[in-house]
Formats: structure tokens, sequence, C-alpha cells
């Protein structure tokens, strides 16, 4: 096989079997094929797309480009869930322990950043000896002592995902529909998992801005992973605004908390009901929403899911003395107000750009060598539909430098003030087939 006929083929957009593709895979990991041709694979994906039997063929070959866990050694069905990426998203904090209150085992494998924002790793570092990185065994072990853990992806999860996902980068073919859903795809089905919530986030704070973009991402997502053996279920998740009020790690860290405690903002604890009880179905412990829904209602009112999240933080080395003194993860120097510059009704709360804002204080990384100042980000006094008056402040901003005109006018031209506004509805569809 030559890569050269397989670009051509792919540009006139014919079909490349399942043995093309893995051997491409395999040749491109092995640094057999040179990036210049891949880039020009990928951009004839872009503009071509792939077949579900290619979609197939390359999630395959990613998955099996590596490490493939095995956690047969817990008990019980385990069920993963990932997003497809937010701004804000503080959901797999709260779900982890809040699943595993309930009695289904979570052995959560999770990424850095790799936008704008952190990812759930950086946040949990954001915790005080919190050790994101275990071994296998030590990882198979908690899960089966305290029915969770959530660790860092392995170097060596879907290596060749890794290779693509750094050269669409630099290609502008990251928003290609077949290469995000075998990219995500490709790594849960590495991490070994048997069943896979998925929630697809769409809007400004999203790669599917678009509603109908975001359903057909999500039906090929829930084939691959039905096709892998895994159960599948995609809920559809609003992304034009941020999800809840804090973005930054100490502060969603502080806002997980507020959820397990039975408060927190609206929209995160309904999104974490919503996708809780879809794993809860998954795992087999109910077979509607509305009994999961009061399991995890009641974990909350309990205080059993906060146990639960102090076990885990200390399982994992870290000092959970800020569960009970949240006051001691507040550690950005600085602390300024946004006041609003007119009355009227919050219309827009552009979410990618508002993540910009964040990392420009220091909570996400600009390239991959930043570090993450953890004490630093935002929380938003008001969201979609909110009434505001003149003055009244909107965000008060945590940085740990003076320096912060910038943040503040990027924060005033994506809040946008009207007369009216249409509130987005939270969750667009549930997608199973
Ligand atoms: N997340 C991934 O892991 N891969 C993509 O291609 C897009 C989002
Ligand atoms: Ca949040």
């Amino acid at each position: 096989m030559r890569m050269v006929e397989l670009i051509e083929k792919k540009k006139l957009g014919s079909e490349l079997s399942k043995e093309e593709i893995s051997w491409m895979i395999e040749q491109y990991s092995q640094k057999e094929i040179p990036d210049y041709q891949m880039s020009a694979f990928l951009m004839s994906v872009y503009f071509q797309g792939m077949t579900d039997e290619e979609v197939n063929g390359l999630t395959f070959a990613m998955a099996h480009s590596g490490d493939v866990i095995d956690l047969s050694g817990i008990e019980g069905i385990k069920v993963d869930k990932h997003s497809t990426g937010g701004v804000g998203d503080t959901t797999t904090l709260v779900l982890a322990p809040l699943v595993a209150s309930v009695g289904v085992p979570v052995a959560k494998m999770s990424g850095r950043g790799l936008g704008h924002t952190g990812g759930t790793i950086d946040k949990f570092e954001a915790i005080k000896g919190f050790d994101v990185e275990m071994s296998e065994e030590k990882f198979i072990q908690s899960v089966n002592d305290i029915g969770v853990a959530v660790v860092g992806q392995s170097a060596n999860l879907a290596p060749a995902d890794k290779l693509l996902y750094a050269l669409r980068d630099v290609t502008a073919t990251v928003d290609s529909m077949p290469l995000i859903a075998s990219s995500i795809m490709s790594k849960k089905i590495a991490s070994g998992a048997d069943a896979i919530v998925l929630d697809v986030t769409t809007g400004e704070g999203a790669f599917m801005k678009d509603v109908e973009d975001a359903k057909k991402l999500a039906h090929i997502m829930v084939r691959l992973g039905n096709l892998a053996k895994r159960k599948t279920v995609a809920v559809i998740s609003d992304m034009s605004q941020p999800l809840g009020e804090a973005i930054g790690n100490s502060l969603e860290i502080l806002e997980a908390l507020d959820v397990l405690k039975g408060g927190g903002p609206d929209d995160l604890r309904e999104m974490v009901l919503v996708l809780g009880s879809q794993m809860l179905i998954l795992a087999g412990k109910t077979t509607s929403t509305e009994v999961s829904r009061q399991l995890l209602e009641e974990a909350i009112a309990s205080g059993k899911a906060l146990e639960k999240f102090r076990e885990m933080v200390e399982n994992q080395g870290g000092d959970s003395s800020f569960i009970e003194s949240p006051e001691l993860l507040m550690t950005a120097n600085y602390q300024f107000e946004l006041p609003a510059k007119t009355s009227g009704v919050v219309t827009k709360l552009v979410a990618d750009k508002i993540g910009v804002a964040a990392m420009l204080l220091g909570a996400g990384r600009k390239t991959k060598e930043d570090s993450i100042d953890f004490g630093v980000g935002l929380i938003l006094h008001k969201k979609v539909g909110d009434i505001v008056e003149v003055g009244e402040s909107l965000v008060t901003i945590y940085s740990n430098s003076e320096n912060i005109e910038e943040v503040k006018n990027l924060l005033y031209e994506n809040i946008k003030i009207g007369d009216k506004a249409v509130e987005p509805p939270l969750i667009h569809a549930v997608i199973t087939d």
C-alpha cells in the first residue's frame, strides 16, 4: 500500500477498506507516514467525510494503537461519562462521587484541558495533595474498595489519536465530525468501560455550534459505541452559555461541593441529575429516569454523596479539609467586580469567549507547556434571562494580577444586555440509537 494512493482515493470520495485504514494508522504511529501526507488525508476527510464503515475502522485502529484497559477486575457494570467539551463544565466533579454513592462503580479516566479551560483532571489537582496518577492495579483496587477513582489518561491510551489530534490542531481539521467521533470513541473504548454516557454539547462553547450537527455527531458516536459492544447513550446539552456559575479550577471544585451539599446552580444540578440518571440506567441499577433521579436526589439530601466525595479525595491523597473550610481553596490575591453598564435582561453569555477570559487569568493553558493557576477564575452572577440593574455586578473576577483590563473588556463584549431574552433549553435531546 502507498499513502499517496489512499489520499487520492479519499480526495475523490471513494471508500477506504478497514485494512487500508488500519495500515495507515499503524504506519503513521511508527512515523513511516510523514505529517504532510497525513495532513493531506485529514483535509480530504474534512471535505469528503467518511462512511460509517470507515469511521468504525478508524476508531478501532486508534483504540488498539496502545493499551486497552481491562476493568474486568472491578465487579459490576462500569459506566463512563464523557463530555465533548464545554466552559465551566463541573459535572464530572459531582457525578463521580454521586453515582458511586448509590452503588454504581465509577472508574473514570479523564483528560487535561484541550481548549482554553482546564480539564477535569486539572480541576481535581486544585485540591492539595490530590493524586491523579495511579497504577492500573491501584486504580482497580480503589474502585473495588470505595466505588470510585478518577485518574489521568495513561500516556499509552490511544496514542495514534494523540498524534492525529496534535496534527489536526495545526491543520484546521479538528472540526470534522468523523474525526471528532473517532477521536473521542477510540479513547472511550480503550479505557475499558462497559457502557458510556456521552454529553454532546452544542452552542458557542462547543465544537458543534448547531443542534442538528450535534445530533448527527451523537448518532455517529452512539453507533460506534454499540458496534464495540459498549452500550452508549448521548445527551445533547446546551453550551451556548457556560454551565453553572463558576469557571476556574478551585472555584469549580467549590461549586461541585455546593451541589453535593444540596445547593449550587440549578442548571449544573439539573445536568448532573440527567446524566447521572442515564448512567444508573446503563449500569442496570434502575430502569427509569424517574427512579434514578430519586435515588440521586436522596443521595445528595442524605449527605451520602458528600461523604463519598470526601472518601474519594482522601483515597487519592487529597487534603479534605476544604470540605468544612471552603475558603482554603480561595487562593486568588484579588477580587474585582464587573458592574453592568446598562439595565435590562441578559440576552447572551458567549461561552467560548468567557472561557478565553478565564484562560487569560490563568485558569487554562494558552499552550500545552503552560501551567495552570488553580485559584483564579470567574463567578457569573447573571445568566441568560436574568434581570440586571445598572451598576450591579455581573461577574466576580478572581485574579492574581491587578492588570485585568483585557479580561474586563472581553467580558463586557460577551455579556449582552438587552430587552428580551430567549432562554436556551438545557437539554435538547437524548439519543439512544
Ligand atoms: N475531544 C476529543 O477527544 N477529540 C476531538 O477530536 C474533539 C474533542
Ligand atoms: Ca461551572
